[in-house]
């Protein structure tokens, strides 16, 4: 590890054991299921690095527990006219080190969306992502965002703000607001971990608008459906998956300009 602010010759870092504290301090517990987006830069220096941060989640959880992270491949160009060809086994995720090292871990399982892909580990897998490819839109009610919220399950920010809230698609899509999908549908090339390669028509997300996903942090906090903390130096909100997209979903359908950013 090279980089100058991270790196710290002679001083041990952060260990997984502080994370799984930090982790039990803000609610997750042994059986919880989490999907977890994250910044590995954001502790300060991780003694073990991204390797320990996915120890210590796994550990966090325990064996009767799921851990989540978003692997997504999601490019603007994508579209009817430059269809997107995933390949679950081979296809990087731009998702950062955490989830790129996860991909490696034995047994872990990815889902086949050509956009927004999730791989998981433990006790939901691989029932939770089953079928995502299949799904008409990336974050919809058949999907794993949506199939880990209906577990009862957590969305876990380290060292990110809610721009990294990949969930609150879901709330977007329930709410069928105007400006979250694709007018029309792309046949996307999917390679599954059999080698076959397949063909799907789906609805895929529409860059281009600007979020405030921020704006939630508050009343999230208010309402107890979010706990924040600090692990090392890192911010990190942990969020029940369910009310969140339920509340979303209410001020979405006041106001369906509601999560949009003032241009
Ligand atoms: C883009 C993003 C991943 C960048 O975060 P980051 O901390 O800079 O990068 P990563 O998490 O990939 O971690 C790699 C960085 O960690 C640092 N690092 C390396 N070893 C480390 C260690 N042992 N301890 C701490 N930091 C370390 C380095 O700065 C490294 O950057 P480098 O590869 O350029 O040297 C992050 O800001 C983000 O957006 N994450 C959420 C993504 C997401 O889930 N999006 C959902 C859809 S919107």
């Amino acid at each position: 590890m090279t980089g100058s602010t991270i790196s710290s010759p002679g001083r041990p870092g952060l260990t997984s054991q502080e994370i799984v504290a930090g982790l039990r301090a803000l609610g997750i517990e042994a059986g919880s299921a989490i999907l977890v987006h994250s910044s590995l830069s954001s502790f300060g220096y991780v003694a073990g690095g991204a390797g320990a941060v996915i120890d210590a989640m796994l550990a966090a959880v325990g064996p009767a527990g799921t851990v989540v992270v978003p692997t997504l491949t999601g490019t603007p160009q994508d579209g009817p006219a430059h269809p997107p060809v995933f390949n679950v086994r081979s296809s990087p995720c731009w998702t950062g080190r955490i989830p790129t090292e996860f991909l490696r871990r034995p047994g872990v399982r990815r889902s086949l969306h050509p956009t927004h892909s999730v791989a998981g580990l433990g006790a939901l897998m691989p029932a939770l992502v089953e079928g995502h490819e299949s799904c008409l839109t990336p974050c919809g009610p058949q999907s794993p965002y949506y199939r880990l919220a209906e577990k009862g399950g957590f969305v876990v920010l380290l060292g990110v703000g809610q721009g990294s809230n990949t969930t609150l698609h879901t709330a977007e899509e329930l709410a069928g607001v105007p400006y979250h999908l694709q007018g029309e549908p792309t046949d996307c090339v999917v390679i599954g971990y059999d080698g076959v390669r397949r063909v799907y028509r789906l609805y895929l997300h529409a860059w281009g608008t600007p979020r405030r996903f921020e704006r939630i942090d508050e009343d999230l906090t208010q309402l107890g459906i979010m706990r924040m903390g600090t692990i090392g130096l890192a911010t990190v909100r942990v969020i029940r998956a369910l009310p969140m997209i339920e509340w979303v979903v209410g001020k979405l359908r006041e106001d369906p300009g509601y999560l949009v950013a003032a241009r």
